[in-house]
């Protein structure tokens, strides 16, 4: 399959592996790109070192092209920005924030820069601070989220803009990507689906909650102190709700997740750790090889666009 997406990053699929904290490092980055789609490495807060360490790591598993997610609120940022220019990766996409004093770094680098955008007005901003492409994520995505769906807002940034989009959020197999194109995206990012791979290293407790997950199983925390972050439901999300209501500052909700990612990630507490996982989580049912869940979704894919074309 051919997209201005396929073409722009290198890649055989136009599927990509979301940037994910703590979740996205090396084996599982290399194992997408080597399976046809884009593998990322997700930079979170970690320092510029580890950032390095996970680049080469990668290129001695894959010689396909890989991306790194920076967070530009990292207090690494800048150092991390500097790395990926000097170890050269295919594709950037950033988060929480604007990538302008990065890009023109970047860009002599030869580097597709493509921000995670949660409106149209970032996406407009994006394309005119000179991005080559933008991820339209809905709100049924893990991890922090914007306020629009992906259904609404997938093709609202496709019309303003020229660039090519991917869509995110509640994305896990070829019906959602067959979905995702009809909305005019290019592309898809999915995290949720690549959590429960065989490559993926997080805990096996964090899997299992994710295999295990109901259509309704998340919950959005933090609305109140403009950081919403969906995750699986448990005792924190419980807790960090109910103090929410109450009226809890946003410092003593900050401690209750305080290191939760990684809690959930490597220790495998997904009791009192931020279980991050979109709403899709209830669709996926079996842990897989990257390779397999590619190439199950492209075939589900095409079998889709054909099934749509009897509608004409
Ligand atoms: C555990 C987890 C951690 C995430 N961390 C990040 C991150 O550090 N940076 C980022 O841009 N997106 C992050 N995301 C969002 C993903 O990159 C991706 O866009 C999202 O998961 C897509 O929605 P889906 O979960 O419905 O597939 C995270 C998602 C999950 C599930």
């Amino acid at each position: 399959m051919h997209t201005r997406i396929t073409d722009l990053l290198g890649i055989r699929y136009p599927i990509i592996q979301g940037g994910m904290a703590w979740v996205a490092e090396y084996h599982l980055a290399a194992a997408v790109s080597e399976a046809g789609g884009l593998g990322i490495i997700g930079a979170a807060n970690a320092p510029a070192e580890w950032v390095r360490e996970q680049i080469r790591e990668t290129k001695k598993r894959t010689d396909k092209p890989f991306g790194v997610n920076v967070m530009l609120m990292s207090p690494y940022a800048d150092q991390v920005a500097q790395v990926i220019a000097e170890e050269g990766v295919a594709v950037v996409t950033t988060g929480a924030g604007n990538p302008e004093k990065y890009m023109e770094l970047w860009k002599s680098k030869g580097i597709k820069v493509v921000p995670v955008v949660a409106s149209v007005a970032l996406a407009k901003r994006m394309e005119r601070c000179g991005a080559d492409a933008v991820v339209a994520e809905g709100c049924e995505s893990g991890g922090h989220v914007g306020e629009s769906t992906t259904m609404a807002l997938v093709p609202q940034v496709v019309d303003a803009v020229e660039i090519p989009v991917i869509a995110a959020g509640g994305i896990a197999d070829g019906r959602g990507v067959a979905a995702a194109l009809m909305l005019g995206a290019e592309g898809v990012q999915m995290g949720t689906r690549f959590v429960a791979t065989t490559e993926c290293q997080v805990h096996p407790n964090y899997k299992e909650k994710v295999l295990k997950a109901r259509d309704i199983d998340t919950r959005v925390t933090g609305r109140t102190t403009g950081h919403p972050v969906r995750a699986l439901r448990n005792e924190m999300t419980k807790k960090y709700l109910e103090m929410e209501a109450a009226g809890a500052t946003a410092e003593e909700l900050e401690y209750l997740t305080l290191g939760g990612l990684r809690k959930a990630v490597v220790e495998g507490d997904v009791k009192n750790g931020s279980v991050m996982s979109g709403q899709i989580a209830g669709l996926v049912k079996d842990e897989l090889p990257c390779k397999e869940v590619i190439e199950n979704i492209m075939a589900e894919t095409g079998k889709a666009l054909k099934g749509a074309a009897q509608y004409e």
